[in-house]
């Protein structure tokens, strides 16, 4: 095949600031896929687009290019309209356990094609692999059967959908190319378009323990995924929401796991429950569903019926003894006065070094280990009281764990708590 382009004169057009044409797009991403164009080639070309940025159209064109270079999936045997979230990831980020479920139970089919974590934020596979039993990997017809059967899955991406973007992915990674808000949102809205939902819910978390620290950067990543989702025929909302400090009480895989138990069964930390009821309306409406209550599917225990039926569905049993860390060490209080802030990195750091997450593709995680949370922003503390507790199988891990959180929680004689609204901005186009 003789190529349309050289890639060098791709990457001089882009250094030069040049708008890149369709054409050039196109053939970029697709001759990248095929190996034709090489990873220093490409590295070049990503760190042209994160210095001097693209406009709408060329976002637009490789997005489309990056759906292109793979399988799309198709819902509309379904009798119930598809509906789906995505988050930017933050720490103590459960909210999709409880949710999918319960939109489902409120009529809704949930197709959520979820990641494994890297870093510091946590994967919802992760977590939902400390259920006994409970499989990721399901193929596309294993998939139909448990969004028909149920009304929602979570399950792993297969490899089908937008590979250019899993290649380009793993090189940002290490070219320090990941910050690129056209990169971020093509590669994020690339998948979401691919699974083919035909209503988005963004939730763009922004403050330290985020992705997206400054609410202002969010709030233009957020509004460029809504403006890519509608012009792909996606009905796509976002929310910028709070991740300065951790969301509900527990950071870790099983504790997170048990949390969302607890909010399916009515109860649960009153910041997850809010999060949660807040993004199931927002769905439900953007999937054109009238007349149901989220808040009752949560107290009447339909939500709690469809987990169950998914969670089987998958081979899991969520009737099954969730694991436990083998070793705990407890942080007590050095002081009295009130808790006015926590640090969500940090306690996200903290996690991983327990062995919540992982540092390199393919490693494994602990089921058991993180961090429960006993106190949070806004309490009153006395002295000697119980903060945290950390839990691992790997008792050598404490250290580092400790280090990080040396300073994460800031307690003060008498003091304002200083955190952002839970929910930042909204953005519909
Ligand atoms: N998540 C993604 O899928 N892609 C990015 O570029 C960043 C976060």
């Amino acid at each position: 095949m003789i190529e349309p382009f050289a890639a060098v004169e791709v990457i001089a057009a882009k250094r030069d600031r040049n708008e890149l044409s369709d054409a050039q797009i196109d053939w970029v991403i697709s001759a990248y896929t095929r190996g034709v164009v090489a990873d220093e080639q490409m590295s070049a070309l990503l760190m042209a687009i994160l210095l001097n940025g693209m406009t709408s159209r060329e976002i637009s064109r490789w997005t489309q290019a990056m759906i292109d270079s793979g399988s799309r999936l198709e819902w509309s045997g379904l009798n119930r309209p598809t509906a789906d979230k995505h988050s930017t990831g933050g720490v103590g980020d459960k909210i999709t356990l409880p949710l999918a479920p319960l939109v489902a139970a409120c009529g809704g089919a949930v197709p959520q094609l979820s990641g494994r974590g890297l870093g510091h934020t946590g994967g919802t596979l992760d977590k939902l692999e400390s259920i006994p039993g409970w499989r990721a990997e399901l193929t596309n017809e294993e998939m139909l059967k448990v969004l028909r059967d149920c009304g929602a899955v979570i399950c792993a991406a297969g490899s089908g959908l937008a590979p250019a973007d899993k290649k380009l992915y793993a090189l940002r990674d290490v070219t320090a190319t990941v910050e690129a808000i056209p990169l971020i949102a093509s590669s994020i809205m690339s998948k979401k378009i691919a699974e083919g939902t035909a209503a988005l819910i963004l939730d763009v978390k922004t403050g330290n323990g985020a992705f997206m620290r400054d609410p202002k950067e969010a709030s233009i990543l957020a509004r460029t995924m809504v403006e890519l989702g509608e012009s792909a025929g996606v009905t796509t909302r976002a929310l910028v929401t709070a991740m300065d400090v951790p969301l509900g009480l527990t950071v870790g895989n099983a504790l997170e796991v048990r949390e969302s138990v607890e909010v399916l069964a009515g109860g649960g930390p009153a910041d997850v429950v809010e999060l949660t009821l807040i993004l199931a309306r927002e769905m439900i409406s953007a999937a054109g569903i009238v007349g149901k209550d989220p808040e009752v599917a949560l107290k009447d225990g339909s939500a709690m019926d469809v987990w169950r039926r998914m969670i089987k569905a998958q081979g899991g049993d969520p009737d099954g003894e969730l694991p436990w860390a083998k070793e705990r060490h407890q942080i007590f209080a050095t002081t009295s006065g009130r808790m006015v802030g926590m640090n969500a990195m940090k306690v996200g750091v903290a996690a991983w070094r327990l062995g919540a997450g992982r540092s390199r593709q393919g490693e494994k995680v602990q089921a058991g280990a993180g961090i429960e949370l006993h106190a949070k922003p806004g309490h009153e503390i006395t002295t000697g009281q119980l903060l945290m507790s950390l839990h691992t199988d790997e008792p050598e891990r404490f250290a580092g764990a400790l280090e990080i959180l040396d300073g994460s929680v800031t307690i003060v004689p008498d003091g304002e708590v200083k955190r952002l609204p839970l929910i930042v901005e909204r953005i519909q186009v």
